[in-house]
């Protein structure tokens, strides 16, 4: 997947540096080739020797070296790389960047270099989630940086949330998506996601516990085999993923519309959890006790089923695919469903409360086909979207 291609690695410092050790492999592994750059805070996690050794280069580490300016300066050193891959990058780092320093070797070939440039965040998630932190990233999306991860889980310090340096395999394959050479290169997906909400009064709304975590890592899988991304999401409690194209909805029938405005598509993958009814007659003040002690009484219209519309519709993409979630006779239910929707796949799952999957961290998935149903082990959702990205990659080629 990456014949040829040269990475400039920036290892810079935290505990996620021995990952790039991995990481290193993996390009390789995958043919591509690695020129490590090791920041000064990375030499404290990672030796020079070992990373030197894994890629079989001379590992860059001082700005003012001269046998390495009479060798390459680091002008041509950050532009005979094909991609530059900074990973893990340190909040310390981002704020390097995104203010345009050049103090040491890893910021100077950020800032001189004509490539791209993909970085893998990696810190603490308070660190992560400060204000601070977020800006420099509004700041380095602007310029066109891309970003993996990090991913949400139990970090080295104890905490818990986002700030795990994406997996070696995740950034393999977003280096391939950054250099256009992955296999949904060329291809549009649709990806619903989250929760929708239904408002009752311009402060109340109905609502269900959908995080939108599966959406969120099949938009993220996508983008990594290089597919463009739409990702129309509810109000989801995840982060929506870097480098997809994000449209933001609160209502079913907004969630309808932000679907047919992103046709036509080459594939739709719809994770949304659509609230079935809206509120008819929502009111368009707060509502108020009276004080005669009578609750007001909510009358219910059915919303537009998206699943059902796409697949019906004039603009058919290739490939349509839903989900069902559903807490009995699983595989029953959803191959019903597949017919009921006229999609190609359903993607089931059991969200009954002892599962544990509903706004959990992990899923187990029967996929419905015309072939029948497979059921595939518990894994995380990260993995789950990476496998069924990769079958929606077969189903496209
Ligand atoms: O009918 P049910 O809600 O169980 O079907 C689930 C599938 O249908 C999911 O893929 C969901 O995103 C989709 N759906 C939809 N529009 C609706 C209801 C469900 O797209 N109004």
């Amino acid at each position: 997947m990456l014949a040829g291609k040269r990475i400039l690695l920036i290892i810079g410092g935290g505990i996620a540096a021995y990952k790039a050790l991995e990481l290193i492999r993996l390009i390789q592994k995958a043919g591509g080739m690695v020129t490590p750059v090791l920041t000064r805070a990375g030499s404290e996690f990672v030796t020079a020797l070992s990373v030197g050794a894994l890629a079989k280069s001379k590992v860059h580490e001082a700005l003012f070296n001269l046998t390495s300016e009479a060798e390459m300066g680091h002008i041509e050193l950050s532009r005979s790389a094909d991609l530059l891959v900074v990973a893990p990058a340190t909040a310390d780092l981002l704020a390097k960047m995104a203010g345009g320093r050049a103090d040491d070797l890893a910021s100077t070939l950020l800032l001189a270099t004509d490539k791209r440039v993909l970085v893998a965040p990696a810190m603490n998630v308070r660190m992560w989630q400060h204000p601070a932190t977020q800006r420099n990233l509004g700041v380095l999306r602007g310029d066109g940086v891309l970003f993996v991860g990090p991913d949400e889980g139990e970090m080295a310090c104890g905490e818990y949330g986002p700030g795990r340096m994406a997996e070696p395999a995740t950034i393999v394959a977003a280096i391939g998506a950054a250099l256009g050479g992955g296999p949904l290169a060329g291809k549009h997906v649709i990806v619903t996601s989250g929760p929708t909400h239904e408002p009752i009064d311009p402060v109340r709304y109905i609502a269900n516990r959908s995080s939108g975590a599966q959406g969120t890592a099949i938009a993220a899988a996508l983008r990594d085999l290089g597919a463009r991304v739409s990702f129309v999401t509810g109000p989801a409690t995840v982060l929506a993923p870097a480098g997809v194209d994000v449209v933001r909805v609160e209502t079913a029938t907004q969630m309808a519309a932000a679907v047919a405005a992103a046709l036509p598509a080459d594939a739709a993958v719809m994770a949304a959890a659509v609230a079935d009814w809206r509120v008819a007659n929502a009111s368009g003040e707060k509502l108020k006790k009276d004080g005669s002690g009578k609750a007001p009484a909510l009358e219910f219209a059915e919303n537009p089923d998206i699943l059902a519309s796409v697949s019906n519709g004039v603009k058919r993409p290739r490939l349509v695919v839903g989900f069902a979630a559903e807490t009995t006779d699983v595989v029953a239910h959803a191959t019903a469903k597949r017919a009921r929707k006229g999609c190609d796949w359903i993607v089931a799952n059991d969200v009954s409360p002892a599962t544990g999957i509903m706004g959990g961290t992990e899923n187990a998935v029967t996929l419905i086909s015309e072939v029948g149903a497979e059921s595939w082990p518990r894994m995380g959702k990260d993995e789950v979207a990476r496998r069924l990205a990769a079958r929606i990659a077969k189903a496209l080629a």
